[in-house]
């Protein structure tokens, strides 16, 4: 790798509110000779996640980034060097490989690289199978959804409401989704087969909840937090549940915004209970086969908006927090160099 240049986003400044393209610096640096144990990736799709600006701003479920080192992404990248028994050179793995062209693991950090299935391309690895898990476990676990009972999501033209609607329709719910703009809201219909879609951006919510949804809610799959969930609010059913999978509009809102209709979770004695996808680690195997079935029989659709360069990485994110990405965000940053081995 003598004489190669790695590209590479360091983070060097926190965003407060949104993040801009200078809260990074672009950089070429050289690739350092592979370590005993190590692996040496060519990363080749990076995954875009609104959870991103929270690794730059806060220490949370994970610790913010480091000012000065590379940019945290979730991603696929290939095997091109090994000096780890375990891995071969032309292998498809995913892990946490940042915005940089190339990634050396080792060590601990091994133990988050999963190799990718055969025949799993690595925009499914990142959507289907990586926030589709997310979807999965939300809708069953946490939402717990019945046949019959009504269940909304937001954000539901995205990678994990697209998702988790389409789970929710298989598994017998009445689904509407709240999403932004007529493109999205028609997909929801007439692609993903919701009952109903919500264009909050053109729609009071309030009052299209109240009509789409004429039994009342029984499960909110939140995406989103902010004003949407206060519409939502209003119109649960007794024991309801409510997904707080994400609060996307309060990732760069810098107001105070109260939320006021939270009292009622208390007369209709619901509950609203956060997850963190990664706690669920050891039960993807449970969830693999099921969604991959769904898939290949065509009963769940899996949208991918693909970007490309690594020079477009922040401009990529960026996206998200527009709603200018119509399902999973995917960053394509070069193609495999080395045949692909399964
Ligand atoms: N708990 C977990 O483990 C976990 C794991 C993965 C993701 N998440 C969360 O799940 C949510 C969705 O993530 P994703 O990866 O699937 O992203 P996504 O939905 O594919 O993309 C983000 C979407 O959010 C919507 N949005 C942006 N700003 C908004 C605002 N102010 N108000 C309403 N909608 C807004 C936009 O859609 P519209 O065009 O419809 O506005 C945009 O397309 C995020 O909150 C994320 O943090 C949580």
């Amino acid at each position: 790798m003598s004489g190669r240049k790695n590209r590479q986003w360091l983070l060097v400044s926190r965003p407060e509110g949104m993040f801009t393209e200078q809260n990074f610096k672009w950089v070429e640096a050289p690739i350092a000779a592979l370590k005993d144990g190590e692996i040496l990736l060519r990363n080749l799709w990076l995954s875009c996640d609104p959870t991103q600006i929270g690794w730059m701003k806060v220490d949370t479920y994970v610790p913010k980034v480091p000012l000065g080192e590379v940019m945290r992404a979730i991603g696929v990248g290939q095997v091109i060097e090994s000096r780890n028994s375990s891995y071969k050179a032309g292998e498809l793995v995913s892990g946490f490989i940042g915005w940089q062209d190339h990634v050396a693991i080792g060590g601990r950090d091994l133990k988050a690289v999963q190799r990718l299935p055969p025949n799993v391309p690595p925009e499914l690895m990142l959507s289907l199978f990586s926030t589709g898990m997310t979807a999965y476990f939300g809708v069953t676990d946490i939402g717990r959804v019945q046949a019959g009972e009504t269940f909304v999501v937001s954000s539901a033209a995205g990678a994990v409401g697209s998702i988790a609607g389409q789970i929710a329709k298989i598994l017998g719910a009445r689904v509407v989704g709240i999403a932004g703009g007529p493109v999205k809201c028609e997909w929801l219909r007439e692609e993903a087969g919701f009952d109903a879609a919500i264009d909050y951006r053109a729609e009071k919510v309030g009052p299209r909840l109240s009509e789409t949804c004429p039994q009342g809610i029984d499960v909110y799959f939140d995406n989103v937090g902010g004003e949407i969930l206060d519409e939502v609010l209003p119109r649960i059913n007794l024991h309801a549940r409510i997904v707080m999978c994400g609060a996307i509009a309060d990732y760069v809102s810098r107001e105070y915004r109260p939320l006021r209709n939270y009292p009622l979770l208390i007369t209709r004695r619901g509950r609203m209970e956060g997850f963190i996808i990664l706690d669920y680690a050891t039960r993807f195997g449970e969830a693999v086969p099921v969604l991959a079935g769904w898939y290949a029989g065509g009963r769940l659709k899996q949208k991918v908006d693909v970007a490309v360069g690594l020079e477009n990485a922040p401009k990529t994110l960026a996206r998200l927090f527009k709603g200018e990405n119509f399902g999973k965000q995917l960053l394509k940053i070069a193609d495999p160099p080395l045949p692909v081995l399964s």
